[in-house]
């Protein structure tokens, strides 16, 4: 479905989801692809990097989507640690989360140097997407989160690596903060689609994390990320209209008690 759409030029959109009541309401809006990304450890947890969120609490967070969608097509990040080095730990990894939450993919981060990983979660039948650009798994390798592969020499490494996993098999690639001439002609280059995030509009698809777009997350405003709603402060507002009326007494009026 996704190399279809990517063929006939209609764009794939896809958001993060951590949770049943947020997942329910994105599948019934129709989008194409929830991610249960590692970005929960962010949004989520509060932690400042992707890297302490467990394979146990992505399990969590995956099969708690996987119990509203009924539509979207459901990949899960495997989380720092539990595959870079040792590909029959990602295998395993992988299986758990197909197990346990029921999700239809998985998603690591990385090109050449995680091939043998995605070789041996492809050959048990697990769909893999791919994550290349700004890896934040990465973060203490490359200390900041500006925009990768502006540099010619690792311009070139991420189309040789976004071939690669073209080749060995997977179904689609994130490319993530690279300048949008390079996101356009990764995706021009290979059969499968693209989903950037920050990465411009030439490529087969978009992602962005719910907290970010619906304004929940209010202090986090990079130049890609666009605003749908401002939740931090309406929420806000509501919650101190609950708390004025619970202390003036208006609230439960006589409607709204037994
Ligand atoms: O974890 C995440 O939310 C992601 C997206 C930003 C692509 O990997």
């Amino acid at each position: 479905m996704l190399q279809e759409m990517k063929l006939k030029g209609e764009k794939i959109a896809m958001l993060t989801a951590y949770d049943y009541s947020m997942a329910n309401i994105i599948d019934n809006s129709g989008i194409d692809i929830i991610l249960v990304g590692d970005s929960a450890a962010n949004v989520m947890a509060g932690h400042k990097t992707t890297l302490p969120i467990t394979l146990n609490e992505m399990i969590y967070h995956a099969s708690s989507v996987m119990r509203a969608v009924e539509r979207a097509l459901v990949v899960v990040d495997l989380p720092f640690g539990t595959y870079q080095g040792n590909s029959r730990e990602a295998l395993n990894s992988a299986i758990r989360i197909m197990k346990e939450s029921n999700a239809n993919a998985v998603k690591l981060e990385g090109g050449r140097e995680i091939k043998e990983s995605i070789d041996r979660i492809l050959s048990a039948g697990i769909p893999v997407m791919g994550h290349l650009g700004l890896t934040p798994q990465s973060i203490n390798k490359f200390g900041t989160y500006v925009v990768r592969a502006k540099e010619e020499e690792e311009a070139q490494r991420l189309r040789e690596d976004a071939r690669l996993l073209e080749e060995v098999g997977c179904f689609a690639v994130v490319l993530e903060k690279i300048p949008s001439a390079l996101a356009t002609e990764v995706t021009e280059s290979i059969k499968i689609p693209t989903i950037g995030i920050g990465a411009g509009s030439g490529v087969d698809g978009q992602v962005l994390v719910i907290h970010d777009m619906l304004g929940i997350n209010h202090d986090f405003s990079p130049r890609f990320l666009r605003r749908y709603h401002n939740l931090y402060d309406e929420m806000k507002g509501a919650v101190e209209m609950y708390i004025k009326d619970v202390k003036s007494l208006d609230f439960p009026n006589e409607r709204e008690q037994y």
